[in-house]
């Protein structure tokens, strides 16, 4: 599906509201938030998808932390997880399946959170993934809106993954480079959360399917503001400038291009492999946090001594252009 095929399924459909609902489908977000007390709110979401590596252990801990992340995103603590599964018992063992959930349970339980059920369907093609259910405080939600003139934006994670994918799928891609994707994709954004959360952020997200670019411009649409994203300075996965080079870019990063093209000043002198990179959907991405420039520095240093690495300074909140992200 193209960024925007959804939003145009779910334009005009009339959902039922409830004052309780602090973040739900009027605004885009990382997850829902329904506000249970003045001190309590459930975050929800739900993420699933196909094999993104052969290792079905690390496919499980690459979807459970991908579906986590979500929580992170919103400021919360992961607390419940169900599976979701749909799995071609006629043709696949049942062994597989297990693996991956075993893979799943233990990147669950290094989130502190627990699996308290679940649901199954025998499908032509495996699909694995958790709903997620975690608290936040309601006056301390982190959503993509609250960008301020001035904000510095760090990331948490480098970009590549959708690339080096399309390379594993390929088979050129080296079992080091695996590994390295695998273990970048496997892990927990909770570090960084826990390192975010006393510092007033305006904004957060975590860079997922639509790109680096597509959720930055989630995150100025309707603001007034811009973005200025220092090429330079975006972390890269090792390998993945030269495979995109090689022309291993998947059709979400060109979908995603096209989707945000006119809200983009790509400078002319920007690498174009860094350009398809810039765009390409990232599996478990990394937070990108909005904070001013007086915390941006402090931010940054916590988040290094954290073992949070790369954490990036990538770009600048701008009065102008507005709803641009000019890349320089
Ligand atoms: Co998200
Ligand atoms: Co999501
Ligand atoms: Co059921």
């Amino acid at each position: 599906m193209s960024p925007g095929d959804l939003d145009t399924a779910l334009c005009g459909l009339d959902f039922p509201t409830d004052a309780n609902v602090l973040v739900g489908l009027s605004q885009a977000d990382d997850a829902g938030v329904y506000k249970i007390s003045d001190d309590l709110a459930l975050i929800q979401t739900v993420d699933f998808f196909t094999p993104v590596v052969d290792d079905p252990y690390l496919f499980g801990q690459i979807a459970a932390a991908n579906a986590l992340s979500d929580v992170y995103a919103m400021g919360g603590v992961p607390k419940t997880t169900m599976n979701l599964v749909a799995f071609p018992a006629k043709k696949m063992d049942l062994s597989i399946l297990r693996t991956v959930i075993q893979g799943g349970i233990d990147k669950v339980r290094e989130a502190g959170a627990v699996l308290i059920g679940g649901h199954s369907v025998e499908d032509d093609e495996f699909k694995y993934g958790l709903s997620v259910t975690g608290f936040v405080h309601p006056k301390k939600i982190r959503t993509k809106q609250g960008l301020k003139e001035g904000d510095r934006l760090i990331l948490t994670k480098p970009l590549g993954t959708g690339i080096i994918n399309t390379a594993i799928k390929g088979h050129l891609a080296s079992d080091d480079l695996i590994r390295t994707v695998a273990d970048v994709m496997a892990t927990l954004n909770r570090k960084a959360a826990e390192i975010m959360a006393p510092y007033p952020v305006h904004a957060c997200t975590d860079i997922t399917g639509f790109g680096l670019i597509g959720h930055l411009a989630e995150m100025i649409q309707g603001t007034g503001l811009g973005i200025r994203l220092y090429a330079e300075n975006v972390p890269l996965l090792d390998g993945a400038k030269a495979l995109a080079a090689m022309g291993m870019v998947p059709g979400g990063a060109y979908r995603n291009r096209d989707f945000r093209a006119s809200m983009v000043d790509m400078d002319a002198s920007v690498d174009l492999s860094i350009q398809d990179i810039l765009y390409d959907p990232q599996t478990s991405g990394g937070l990108c946090i909005a904070v001013s420039p007086e915390d941006a520095r402090r931010l940054q240093d916590d988040l290094i001594a954290g073992g949070v690495d790369p954490a990036a300074m990538i770009g600048e909140v701008a009065g102008h252009p507005s709803e641009k992200i000019q890349v320089v």
